[in-house]
């Protein structure tokens, strides 16, 4: 009889169209190899805990705050929809929390998953989605639903204000980068949010210009031919610099990118902080290496991923 039921569900980068997104431009996701493992196992009480070995905080999941809130919230509902207590989930992820990969989506996605697989309640994509934008509305008052999408689904995603849908995509390797720097979404996307009310024009200008990017690349992805994408990337930083989301740590881990032989870098993400991506020429190890040795949270991963997934043990 199985006592526990796990989950897993993936992290995102956003390859183009961070910020721009929230006001109404187009972007481009994927789904990383690197997640968010959550387990679910009945018990006497409704517990959500999150970390490892001595370093677990937990709480009941109706009183959780901090950084368990966001999952905690998507959780707390589902409950409540389906008249259900008495569990136990557990939050383990590999992604850095508050470094733009997505580990708050992943988080609540992962949890209620689980909680769903533990209970033998058949969510549909759809519903899980719901719930998980629960936590990040916690996160930001704006979301696109980017994360969360990315993480059900997992794939090549793209965005635009309502619409979100998964594109063929042939594998590639993506140096992902944490530069030790926690971000706070909310904040950013003030902060790009203010840039556009004091500069509108340019801030039209931008979303223009991205948005005339994203099909070249999105056919260039489906035929596994990658140039595009890199040059798109690069010009993304850039448009992202103006609009204040970089600074100057993540300039220079994309500078030093680029320095070792990787064709597109940028920030990615929030900014403020977070996570670089990278697009290596070919296979990317030895320009992984090299990059490593000077930033050692690095990742070659392998994308795009699957979405959640969910089993008993
Ligand atoms: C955060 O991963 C990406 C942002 O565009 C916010 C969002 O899409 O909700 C900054």
């Amino acid at each position: 009889m199985p006592s526990q039921a796990i989950a897993k569900a993936p992290g995102k980068a956003i390859l183009l169209g961070e910020h721009f997104v929230v006001h109404g431009s187009s972007a481009l996701a994927v789904a990383l190899d690197l997640g968010v493992e959550a387990r679910a196992e009945k018990y006497d009480g409704n517990i959500i805990s999150s970390g490892r070995e001595d370093n677990i905080v937990s709480s009941k999941i109706e009183d959780a705050k901090g950084f368990l809130a966001p999952a905690a919230a998507s959780l707390k509902q589902f409950l409540k929809d389906y008249s259900l207590s008495g569990v136990k989930v557990r939050i383990m992820s590999e992604i850095p929390e508050s470094a733009g990969l997505g580990s708050s989506a992943a988080s609540s996605v992962s949890a209620v998953a689980a909680v769903s697989r533990l209970f033998d309640i058949k969510l549909s994509k759809k519903k899980l989605y719901d719930y998980s934008m629960l936590a990040e509305k916690i996160v930001h008052g704006k979301p696109s639903g980017i994360d969360a999408f990315v993480s059900v689904n997992g794939g090549l995603v793209y965005a635009r204000r309502k619409t979100k849908r998964v594109l063929q995509c042939k594998p590639f390797k993506l140096l992902v980068s944490y530069s030790g720097l926690q971000r706070n979404t909310g904040k950013m996307v003030s902060k790009v949010s203010s840039f556009k009310e004091r500069e509108p024009k340019s801030f039209r200008n931008l979303i223009k210009a991205i948005n005339a990017l994203v099909p070249d690349v999105i056919s260039g992805l489906k035929k596994g031919e990658l140039p595009i994408l890199a040059a798109a990337m690069n010009f993304n930083h850039e448009a992202l610099r103006i609009v204040g989301a970089s600074n100057q740590t993540l300039d220079a881990m994309v500078r030093d990118a680029r320095d070792e032989g990787f064709v597109g870098a940028k920030m990615t993400g929030a900014g403020g902080g977070g996570c670089i991506i990278a697009l290596p020429k070919q296979g990317g190890e030895k320009e992984f290496e090299s990059f490593r040795a000077k930033y050692p949270y690095s990742f070659l991963c392998n994308v795009p991923a699957d979405g959640v997934r969910s089993w008993l043990v």
